[in-house]
């Protein structure tokens, strides 16, 4: 039994108290008490050591008071189950070494067994639910396939993502199989986090905006759809595709409980186009939590009036910056709790 199932509440449309607040990464670089297991181990290490991913996953409960717990983990792990190695490196970020480029690359991608490959997930999932308790529910997570192709055909961030694209526009059929690959994966992944104790999913597309709105369809969309089926009788799942908010009813027909949505498009937009039926997710601009408090505490205000009462979770419209302060981001989640709606 959770004591705060808020966040679960508004999932499924039911009136709540007041708005559940939580913030996109919020297990990060910005808390000193997560900088401290950071000197200490790797990335990868943190993710595949359950006591580890559990400390840091409960560390912005405990110091920040948020409503829900997000999984300490990366969307970049299924990748590397599937066959790809991946590095994380200081102030570069992820880097592939070996990326998918052709035919013959593909020989070295797998739909894995994701017990074998990833359950050291599922065995930290369990972990988080005993220390919990019970005080808020938790949010399991995966990356999109789009978003995952992006990283796997591309080898490293980037801000266009062009040679993922050129991919999918020279070698379409080489493309879908790949994301069929990586859809079979995460579905499976997502049942097993929701088998060992996930209340809800997230589905991270960080870069569905990059694409037209047919071309997000075809490349991002289609495959989301096939996620969301096989796990929406599950658990309520929210769906985030930063920047394609031309898609945003689309998005709602697939049945998603939640859609996350960034700071680029009105609230009261977001809604006109995704329709009453759905919750929405954010939508607060994360560069904002470095404006002093009292800023941050009106643009909250504006922004939970902007979303009207129900059917809307409080969360930034991205990941949290490792330069905020903790005590902005504080003030981000009490500004939340402490409003009312007229
Ligand atoms: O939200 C949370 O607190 C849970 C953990 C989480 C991480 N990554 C931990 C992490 C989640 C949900 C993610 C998702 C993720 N990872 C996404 C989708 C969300 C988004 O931000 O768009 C993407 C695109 C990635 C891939 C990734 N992982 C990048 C681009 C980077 C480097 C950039 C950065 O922020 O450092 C990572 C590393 C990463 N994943 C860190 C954390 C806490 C930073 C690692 C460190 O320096 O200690």
């Amino acid at each position: 039994m959770l004591q705060n199932d808020l966040l679960l509440r508004t999932l499924r449309g039911e009136p709540t108290e007041r708005t559940p607040v939580w913030m996109m990464r919020q297990a990060g670089r910005y808390l000193p008490e997560y900088m401290v297991l950071r000197e200490k181990y790797g990335f990868f290490e943190r993710c595949q050591t359950p006591e580890l991913a559990c400390e840091i996953t409960l560390q912005p409960i405990d110091i920040v008071g948020v409503d829900a717990a997000i999984l300490f983990s990366d969307i970049l792990v299924v990748p590397q189950a599937m066959g790809l190695e991946v590095q994380l490196i200081e102030s570069k970020g992820p880097v592939l070494p070996d990326p998918i480029k052709s035919i013959k690359d593909m020989a070295r991608v797998r739909v894995p067994d994701v017990d074998e490959t990833l359950g050291y997930v599922f065995d930290a999932i369990k972990l988080i639910k005993q220390e919990l308790n019970g005080r808020v529910p938790l949010i399991g997570f995966a990356g999109s396939p789009w978003t995952l192709l992006c990283y796997m055909v591309q080898g490293k961030g980037s801000k266009t993502f062009d040679e993922a694209k050129a991919f999918c526009y020279t070698q379409p059929e080489l493309a879908h199989q790949l994301l069929q690959m990586i859809t079979d994966t995460t579905i499976a992944y997502l049942k097993k986090q929701v088998a060992a104790g996930a209340d809800t999913l997230q589905v991270f597309d960080s870069w569905g905006g990059l694409l037209s709105p047919h071309d997000f369809e075809n490349l991002s969309l289609q495959y989301m759809r096939q996620i969301i089926h096989a796990l929406k009788d599950d658990v309520p799942v929210i769906l985030f595709a930063k920047g394609a908010w031309h898609s945003l009813k689309e998005m709602a027909d697939t049945g998603a409980h939640g859609l996350g949505i960034d700071w680029c498009i009105q609230p009261e937009r977001a809604r006109n186009f995704a329709g009453t039926g759905v919750t929405l997710q954010g939508n607060f601009d994360p560069a904002k939590l470095l404006a002093p408090i009292p800023v941050i505490q009106q643009e909250v205000k504006n922004m939970l009036q902007a979303f009207g009462p129900g059917k809307h979770i409080a969360n930034l419209g991205h990941g949290i910056l490792p330069n905020v302060p903790v005590d902005h981001a504080r003030a981000f989640v009490d500004a939340v709790k402490n409003f009312q709606h007229a």
